[in-house]
This record gives structure tokens, C-alpha cells and sequence, in this order.
């Protein structure tokens, strides 16, 4: 009877710490995945100790959008000017997105023609990025 207790006794202490155990391990891994600073925009914060890659810069995106001289063809909502208005372009995919600005000839948009520059091939990868990343949130 007291042999037996004791075995019942043993096996609740195990599992209790088991959960102590994984209690602290979540408890040190929470706060590095959930309480990283989200950089405000415009802050160029170089050499941070962030350990999350820093993602698109949506904004320099948005600013590329019109100083490159796509809004004089593109409308952000789904209107037609010279080309397509790009609401709703993320559904493509990010591929396709950087070979409609990279080479644009290569598969035109039924209705439309080749009237897009190819300059934009020349683009910094960065610039691309942040471009194709703001247009995924264009709706
Ligand atoms: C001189 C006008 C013009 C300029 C400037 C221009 N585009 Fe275009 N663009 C077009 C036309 C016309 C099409 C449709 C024909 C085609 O597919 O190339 C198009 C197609 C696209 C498409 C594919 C749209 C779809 O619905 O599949 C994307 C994305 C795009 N352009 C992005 C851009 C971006 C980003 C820039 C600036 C870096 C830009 N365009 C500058 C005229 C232009």
C-alpha cells in the first residue's frame, strides 16, 4: 500500500516537472519571437541586433511606384490607363510580378500593348523587391 503511494507519488512529481520544464522553456522562447520592434518607417536603423531579416521595404516600394513613372501607366486600383491597373496583382505571384516589371514583352496582358519599358530590367534587386512587395498590397 505505502510501496504503491509512493510509485503514484513519483509519477506526479515527473510529470509536474515536465511541465515546469517545458513552462520556463517557452517561457525564454516567447519573448525573442513576440516582442521584436517593428522599425518605423523611414528610420533607416543600420546594424541593429534584430535577428529577423529585415523584410521589403514597402514604402521605398511606393516611393519607386511613382518616381520610376509607374503610376503614369499603372492606376493602384483596378482602372485601365496605358496599362492595367494593378489591384489584385499579388494573386499572380511574386514571379510572375518581377517578370511583368523585368521583361515586360515576355507575356503581355490580353488586351494590351507591348508599351512597357524594358529599362526597368536595369533595376536594383532591393528596388524590385520592395516594389513587387508593395504591389502585393495593392487590392
Ligand atoms: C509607358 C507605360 C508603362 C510604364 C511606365 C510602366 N508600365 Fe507596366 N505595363 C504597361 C502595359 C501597357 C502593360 C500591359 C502589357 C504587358 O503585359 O506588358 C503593363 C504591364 C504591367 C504588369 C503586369 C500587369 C498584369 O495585370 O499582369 C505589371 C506588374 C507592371 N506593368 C508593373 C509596372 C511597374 C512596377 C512599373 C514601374 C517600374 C511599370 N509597370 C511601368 C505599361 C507601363
Amino acid at each position: 500500500m505505502l510501496k504503491r503511494s509512493n510509485l503514484v507519488l513519483i509519477s506526479v512529481l515527473a510529470v509536474l516537472t515536465l511541465f515546469v520544464v517545458a513552462a520556463c522553456a517557452e517561457g525564454t522562447e516567447n519573448p525573442f519571437g513576440t516582442t521584436t520592434p517593428v522599425p518605423t518607417e523611414g528610420s533607416s536603423n543600420p546594424g541593429t541586433s534584430n535577428p529577423e531579416p529585415s523584410g521589403p521595404d514597402i514604402a521605398n516600394g511606393e516611393s519607386k511606384f511613382t518616381g520610376l513613372g509607374c503610376s503614369g501607366c499603372h492606376k493602384t486600383d483596378s482602372g485601365k490607363l496605358v496599362g492595367p491597373g494593378l489591384a489584385g496583382i499579388a494573386a499572380r505571384g511574386d514571379e510572375y510580378i518581377r517578370l511583368s516589371i523585368t521583361d515586360p514583352g515576355a507575356e503581355l496582358v490580353e488586351g494590351y500593348a507591348n508599351l512597357m519599358p524594358t529599362s526597368f530590367a536595369n533595376l536594383k534587386q532591393s528596388d524590385l523587391d520592395d516594389l513587387v512587395a508593395y504591389l502585393k498590397t495593392l487590392n
